[in-house]
């Protein structure tokens, strides 16, 4: 069976001018530069990378909340690349977003029950249903009717959460870019709502893009995993693939860096320090971008800059030395 194309991005690009110093010369930071992917109806797409990287860039720009600078966006086939505000009407609620600090993600003056309404409203939901929407709503989340009436500042990290991901539910959507939901919460809270997010996907057939940090949270909810540096996939595979065998050097080095728990196994993985930092996306290193930081960095490296390929089934990866180390 083929698997339905939710979103696809072809060469995708999100470039952010940067004035000059004193009338100078603008110049541009790409934030996204290039980037092919497919995201299918039901999956958790993953997305891993260093801060930086253009995680939340991409995740905003598959979504239309920024403009696109350069190559093209499907969304269920129909190119939204340079789709106006009128025509992005029929796509804007299937594609929500739930951002990382849910406090500055809600209005702080108004109750959990207007939080929730607003969107309704805009669609012209009556009182009614609203009603009974927001109820259904709020058991889905986990949270109780008293909650209704309270503001914000009077929930923990964690329900605030909750909160973000009920006013995301609100209009239905088909996708969610989950921009590191988690990363702001108490370890303890983590869990719980990743568990909620998964109940939910379940239930109601969602689409996620999962941006996060930790590698080690991104494999247990991922089907497939994007690995992202400086504005680019540099590998893209299957969780389990990319866990197993990592083909890229900066992969094989953000793995390395997670604890293993089995001393076994710990002792058996090659570590592979990362050094040095993130190269300014405004002065992006010709050749490989990662060549700077790359053990096995060659000449060709520093001048040619890898492209995308299929070294197994749906492995693909950006490096010309994939196969030798
Ligand atoms: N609105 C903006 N205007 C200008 N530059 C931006 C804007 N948003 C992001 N950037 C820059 O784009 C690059 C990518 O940023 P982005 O926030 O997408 O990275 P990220 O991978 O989400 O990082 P983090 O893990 O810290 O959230 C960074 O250099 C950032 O400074
Ligand atoms: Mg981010």
């Amino acid at each position: 069976m083929s698997k339905e194309v939710l979103i696809s991005a072809e060469n995708l690009q999100k470039y952010f001018p940067v004035k000059g110093f004193l009338g100078g010369k603008t110049r541009y930071l790409k934030a996204v530069d290039g980037v092919t992917m497919e995201i299918f109806k039901g999956e958790t797409f993953g997305l891993v990378g260093e801060s930086g990287c253009g995680k939340s860039t991409l995740g905003r720009t598959l979504i239309r909340m920024y403009d696109v600078t350069g190559g093209k966006l499907f969304y269920k086939g129909t190119d939204i690349t340079h789709a106006s505000q009128k025509e992005m009407q029929q796509f804007k609620n299937k594609m929500q977003i739930i951002f990382q600090d849910p406090y500055s993600a809600l209005n702080p003056f108004w109750n959990v029950e207007e939080i929730l309404s607003e969107p309704l409203i805009q669609l012209g939901t009556a009182a009614g249903e609203r009603k009974e929407k927001i109820q259904h709503l709020l058991n889905k989340v986990g949270m109780k009717q008293d909650d209704l009436y309270k503001f914000p500042h009077e929930f923990s990290g964690g329900q605030r959460q909750r909160i973000g991901i009920a006013r995301a539910l609100t209009v239905e959507p088909e996708f969610i870019m989950c921009d590191e939901p988690i990363a702001a919460l108490d370890v303890s809270i983590q869990a719980q709502v990743v568990n909620m997010l998964e109940d939910l996907q379940n239930e109601m057939g969602l689409t996620y893009l999962f941006a996060a940090h930790d590698l080690s949270m991104v494999k247990y909810i991922s089907s497939r995993i994007g690995v992202m540096y400086l504005g680019n996939l540099v590998e893209l595979a299957s969780s389990k693939d990319l866990y197993d065998k990592p083909l890229h050097p900066y992969t094989k080095a953000l793995l390395s860096a997670i604890p293993i728990a089995d001393p076994k196994t710990g002792r058996e993985r090659k570590r592979i320090k990362l050094e040095g930092e993130l190269p300014s996306p405004m002065d992006v290193p010709k050749g490989c971008h990662f060549a700077p930081r790359c053990v096995y960095a060659t000449e060709r490296c520093k001048e040619e800059n890898p492209v995308m390929r299929e070294l197994e089934t749906g492995h693909m990866v950006a490096c010309h030395n994939a196969e030798s180390i």
